[in-house]
């Protein structure tokens, strides 16, 4: 493999898709020059277009004020319709089965209250080892609200022991010995931890035949992987939109609600008004009529500044591709891994697969010896990535905004860091 900087370079002189990057502002260092922004995992950057898409809901409320619910140049009233069709195209979804709403952890919660449906036969939950802590309390709390105990109903998907990730061998072997008695299968699509994405399809078609339901969280996989979630079939699915999606800290949520449940008024919901039938939903009824699409499980009308922001974000992923992201995506990521094995393999262990159906950017770099000033090194050479304890840093190559250059420098910094910590 060739590791001079003229090689990265040349990957970058033949990128079909280098020119996003100069579409977004690179947060700089403290003497002005760009970053290295690994970083995108945990809070995507600034499209250079956001400020006007905002700016313009702004002016219609500053000349409209509530008339620009029907008169603004995007309409506020059917405004998160604008972003379904594009958001759908993301996640490989219909129309019918998105909603943009409310932040993750409140759409898990909503997506609990309708398909998780303990008996006191079948009540466990079944999730992803060391998932995000919010999921972990979400799944806990909502155990408890239906009177079991956390320790008992929840099953922690953990790799075998000597293993570094969950084989789809050992989830059917969970499957096999417990399936009975799960009633939710609740999944990361990629574990923000060690950065593992899991076979979607698969772990629905062993769910479903083991009569549990499946939901994913795929805030580390929206606009990160190529989601097929129609066809894969999961009965829910959400995810954050200020990551991999660009809309901007604490952002709205997407939520996929798979077309076979939308006629199903049966299902327990919460309900608000922007859920109730839109013919309906201004003659202040009594009765709550649902939506029969997943915009039935909306509670609010939803922020229109926040969603100016992910429309500015979705315009440039439709423009770019998914597709085309993600090939470049695979490339960039390997490129990576391969620079840091060639280099840093004795100090540094990379936890995050390595065959690319089983990642997306991320890559999870594990430290022989915990050592937090490798990270505080990184930073102070202007690389933005995050540490988690105890002894994992997180790096994550975007291909809208990042460059083979970027990952040559990144790892040259790294080296020196591992170098210099000795
Ligand atoms: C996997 C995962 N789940 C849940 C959350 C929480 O998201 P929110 O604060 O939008 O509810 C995050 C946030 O980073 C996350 O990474």
């Amino acid at each position: 493999m060739d590791r001079s900087i003229q090689f990265a370079l040349g990957q970058d002189q033949a990128d079909p898709i280098k020119q996003y990057k100069e579409r977004f502002h690179i947060p700089k260092d403290n003497a002005g020059k760009d970053t290295i922004y690994l970083c995108g995992n945990s809070l995507g950057l600034m499209p250079k277009t956001t400020p006007a898409y905002v700016m313009q809901e702004l002016e219609d409320w500053k000349n409209l004020g509530v008339e620009g619910h029907f008169h603004a140049k995007n309409p506020w009233m059917p405004y998160h319709e604008i972003l379904t069709e594009q958001m759908a195209g993301i996640v490989g979804a219909l129309p019918s089965e998105i909603v943009v709403m409310n932040s993750l952890t409140v759409n898990l919660h909503l997506m609990m209250v309708s398909f998780y449906r303990p008996t006191r036969e079948r009540y466990k939950i079944l999730f992803d080892y060391s998932p995000f802590p919010s999921d972990r309390y979400a799944i806990s709390s909502q155990l408890k609200y239906h009177g079991f105990q956390p320790e008992e109903g929840m099953i922690e998907l953990k790799p075998e022991s000597g293993q570094e990730e969950v084989s789809m061998h050992h989830i059917e072997n969970i499957l096999h010995e417990h399936g009975h008695e799960i009633a939710l299968i609740l999944i990361g699509g990629v574990n923000y931890y060690t950065g593992q994405a899991y076979d979607v399809k698969r772990i629905t078609q062993l769910g479903h035949q083991n009569g549990c339901l499946v939901g994913f969280d795929m805030a580390h996989a929206a606009g990160n992987l190529s989601l097929r979630l129609h066809d894969d079939g999961p009965d829910f699915a959400s995810w954050c939109t200020y990551k991999y999606l660009n809309s901007g800290p604490g952002s709205l949520s997407g939520c996929f609600v798979h077309e076979r449940h939308h006629q199903n008024t049966a299902l327990p919901r919460f309900a608000g008004w922007w859920g109730n039938d839109k013919k309906t939903r201004f003659m202040m009824q009594n009765e709550f009529n649902p939506i029969r699409t997943a915009e039935g499980w909306q509670l609010s009308n939803p922020p229109v500044l926040s969603m100016a922001a992910i429309k500015a974000s979705l315009d440039i992923f439709s423009e770019a591709g998914m597709d085309e992201l993600r090939k470049k995506s695979i490339r960039l990521t390997a490129y990576l891994a391969a620079l840091i094995q060639l280099e840093d393999n004795k100090n540094l262990r990379i936890i995050t697969p390595e065959s690319e159906e089983k990642r997306g950017c991320q890559l999870s770099l594990q430290m022989k010896r915990p050592d937090k000033r490798l990270f505080n090194y990184l930073t102070s050479n202007g690389v933005i990535s995050d540490w988690r304890e105890p002894d994992v840093i997180r790096v994550a190559p975007v291909p809208l905004y990042n460059s083979f250059e970027d990952v040559w420098h990144f790892s040259r910094i790294l080296h020196e860091g591992l170098n210099n910590i000795k």
